[in-house]
This record gives C-alpha cells, structure tokens and sequence, in this order.
C-alpha cells in the first residue's frame, strides 16, 4: 500500500526565493518575479509552488502557453490544489485549449463544487467548444447560487434567446434586475430577448438603459447604438405582438389550468355560458361552435354539452396539445383567430371568446370579421377587462389591453352586430384583487 507523502518544505534557499518572487509580484514587477521563481525552479524543480508562481506570471504577461507548461508541471507535482487548477484553467483558455480548460474545470470543480469562477470559466470554455446547451446548463447553476452575477445572468439570457426562449429568458433575469439594476451588458440582451418577441418599444427601453450605464466606447455601447438604429417604432395603439403572446402561452400551457382555475379563481367561460343562458333564444343543442383562442379548452368544456361541432384555434401550439387531450374538439388548430374567421364566413351559430380579446387593441376590425364568420342569427359570446374610461382602450403593463364599454359598442354597431347584452363582472383575480371585466353578446341579425 503507498502512502501519500506530503510534499516537503522548500529548502530555506528556495523559500527565500519564493518569498521574493511573491514580494515583486505584489508590487507588480512582473519581470522580477520571474526571474525569482525561474531560479527557484531551477534550484528546486521538484517545489510545485516555484513552477505554479511561475506559470501565473508567464499567464499574466501575455505567455499564456508557457504558463499551461509551467502550471501542469506544478499541477503534476502537487495534485488536487484548487487555486493552481483555477490558474491552469485560466492559461489554457487564454490560449485556446478550450478541451483542456473544460476538462481542468470539471477537476476544479470537484474539488470545489459550489465555486462560481470554475462555473463561469466552463461555460465560456464549453460556448467556445460550441456546446451552448452545457454552458446555459453551467450559467443556470452559477446564478441558482448567486443571483446577482449579472454578466453570467446577461450570457445566459443571450444564450436562451438564441435557443428561442426568450420568455424564459426575461423570467430568469428578474431577481438579477431587481438586485443589479446598472449591468449595461445585461439590459442589451434584456432588450435582444424583447426584439425576439417582437416588443420593439420594450427593446428599445432597453438598449437605452445600456446605453445610459455603458462607456460611450465599450462594445456593450456600440451593440445597443446599432441595434436601436435597426428597429422599427412600436405599433401606435401598443397591442402585444402574437411572437411575444404564442410564446408567452407555450411556456404557460403545462400550469395554465392549475393556475388559472385554483389560484386566480378564473371563471370567463362560466360566465359567458350564463350571459348566452340569460338570453331568449337560446339553443341549448346542436350548435356549431367556434372558440376564439381556445388556450386548454377551458371555455371549451363548458360549451361542449351544447355543440354538434365544437372548432378550436390558437396561437399557442403547446395550448392546442393541452386542449386536445380533452377530446371534447372536432377541430383544433394553431393559428391567429382571424385566419380562420377571414377563412370561413357565415358558418358559426356560436363564436366564444373568454380571456382572448384582452390580447388585441382595437376590436373594430376583429368584430367585423366576426359578423362575416357567424350565419344569420349566431352570436359571439365574449369577455374583455374593463378600461377605466368609457371609451378606451388601454394598455397595462402585463401586456394585457382593456377595453370601456362604449368602444365594443361602437365597434359592434359598425360591424353591423347587435349588443344583446353586455356587463360588468368579476373575471378573476389578480394579487388578490378582482379584474373587473365586460361580459358581452353579440348577435348578427
Ligand atoms: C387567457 S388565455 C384564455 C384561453 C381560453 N379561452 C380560456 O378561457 O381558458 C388567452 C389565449 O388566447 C390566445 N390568443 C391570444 N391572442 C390570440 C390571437 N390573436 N389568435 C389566437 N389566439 C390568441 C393565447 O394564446 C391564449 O391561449
């Protein structure tokens, strides 16, 4: 059985070598400290120390080769020392051996298995491998445990962009905004992952940020002034882009029921069923119904008891998978609503819309479509939340629109549509409070 030795004290020669290579390192002679720790080596090339001082030094003045050749040798003899591994980790990125450097990480990183620089050193090492699914896996570890290592937040949130998770993306960063509000490089990718969606006015409140923290002369500067030049202006009335609203629901789809229904005491579709129900002339059977962005099914299912056919669309594909598990729907597909209403005129007894029209702006051109979409004496059954003013249409910072009572009627009237009835009423609740929404129905005479 062998024993593992410890490493015997340098001779006092050599530790006086050592110590003055330390001192003029310190004192930032780099070109003394060579020369100490090269005589050390030479005197003493089993001392593990001399070589390490050395191969940082050479790291340090642009000799990042050198300095693996030296760092290794160290490493060789005096296995298993943190710090040394840091250092050889370093070198070898800094000269291109991003194999090794990867490799001396996952060592570090054993030993030491909740340090960051070995986390943040990996993921640029695995990046410039071009492994960019292990690196977002090594920055999510890094800002699990610090989140306030905003340039790792800020490479982490380019990386997810790129790999088209840009809600996941902005969701991740929050905490790290909140505690790191002035990191330029985190607002640029901040505002990359808000043009990904489609939300210029959002990217650009971004770049501008970056631009008011950056050096006039840094690249953080320089990618937010070309990336301003290069968007359009928001769309006046502000309605959310569907990139940003089909993305927002396919992360949502998988906790959208539980969420929705248990936490926030959703009941739209309840409603609308009873608007329709308090009105005269209604066929409780045998209808032909089309649900306007029909997220799960959610206002499906309440309707199903009442359809012959039952047609689903939205923009999410991943709430369509949801929504088809239910097998109440003879039609699913993913799409905007107004494809399918430009597509099939006259066709519907019945159009709901629960929760859906809170993602569009002005609903004149929506109603319009609708009126040529239902056959003579259908009806749309809908909700919308409450704009303060009459006649508005607001947008609220959770992208969501609201809507005053005077605009649907005036954009029904001029689609040529009938209000039938249209009232306030508890939609949900949002941190405890209730959204106070319009429950309406249209008919086309
Ligand atoms: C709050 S959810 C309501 C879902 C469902 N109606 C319900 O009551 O459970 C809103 C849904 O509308 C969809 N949506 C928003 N704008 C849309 C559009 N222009 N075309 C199709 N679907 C849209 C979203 O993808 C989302 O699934």
């Amino acid at each position: 059985m062998s024993a593992v030795l410890p490493l015997p004290d340098p001779s006092p020669e050599v530790g006086v070598l050592l110590a003055r290579g330390h001192d003029c390192r310190y004192a930032d002679d780099l070109a003394a400290a060579e020369r100490w720790f090269r005589q050390a080596a030479a005197i003493s090339p089993a001392t593990a120390e001399a070589w390490g001082a050395l191969g940082e030094v050479l790291a340090e003045t642009g000799r990042p080769r050198e300095g693996v050749a030296a760092l290794a040798r160290a490493d060789a003899l005096d296995p298993g020392q943190p710090f040394r591994l840091a250092g050889l980790a370093g070198a070898e990125a800094a000269c291109g051996e991003a194999g090794a450097a990867v490799a001396t990480c996952r060592r570090w990183l054993a030993l030491c298995p909740g340090s960051l620089p070995a986390r943040q050193t990996l993921a640029t090492q695995l990046l410039s491998l071009g492994m960019p699914e292990a690196a977002v896996a090594a920055l999510r570890e890094v800002v699990l445990l610090d989140p306030d290592q905003a340039a790792s937040m800020a490479t982490l949130v380019g990386l997810l962009t790129d790999a088209g998770e840009p809600v996941a993306a902005l969701e991740l960063a929050q905490p790290t905004l909140r505690r790191v509000p002035d990191h330029p490089g985190l607002h640029l990718e901040i505002g990359r992952a808000w043009q990904r969606l489609g939300e210029s006015a959002r990217a650009a409140a971004a770049w501008c940020r970056c631009l008011a923290l950056a050096k006039a002369t840094s690249p953080e500067a320089e990618a937010a002034r070309s990336a301003l030049a290069a968007t359009p202006d928001p769309s006046p009335d502000h309605t959310p882009d569907p990139t940003y609203v089909r993305a927002l629901f396919d992360r949502y789809a998988g906790r959208f029921d539980a969420e929705l229904v248990e936490r926030l005491e959703y009941r739209a579709p309840q409603l609308l069923l009873e608007a329709m129900r308090a009105l005269p002339g209604f066929a409780a059977g045998g209808l032909d119904i089309l649900d306007l962005g029909c997220g799960t099914g959610l206002a499906g299912a309440v309707f199903a008891p009442h359809a012959r056919t039952l047609a689903g669309i939205d923009l999410a594909p991943r709430m369509i998978d949801q929504a088809r598990r239910r097998g109440i729907y003879h039609r699913l597909e993913a799409g905007d609503l107004r494809t399918v209403l430009d597509r099939e005129s006259q066709r519907w007894h019945l159009i709901i819309a629960a929760d859906v029209f809170t993602y569009l702006g002005d609903l004149g051109p929506v109603l319009k479509a609708v009126a040529r979409s239902l056959c003579r004496g259908g009806r749309l059954a809908a909700t919308v939340e409450r704009a303060p003013e009459e006649d508005g249409v607001i947008a609220m910072p959770s992208r969501r629109m609201r809507h005053g009572a005077g605009h649907l009627r005036r954009a029904a009237d001029a689609a040529g549509l009938l209000t039938l009835s249209l009232s306030p009423a508890t939609l949900r609740t949002e941190a405890r409070e209730p959204v106070i929404g319009l429950v309406f129905v249209l008919e086309r005479p």
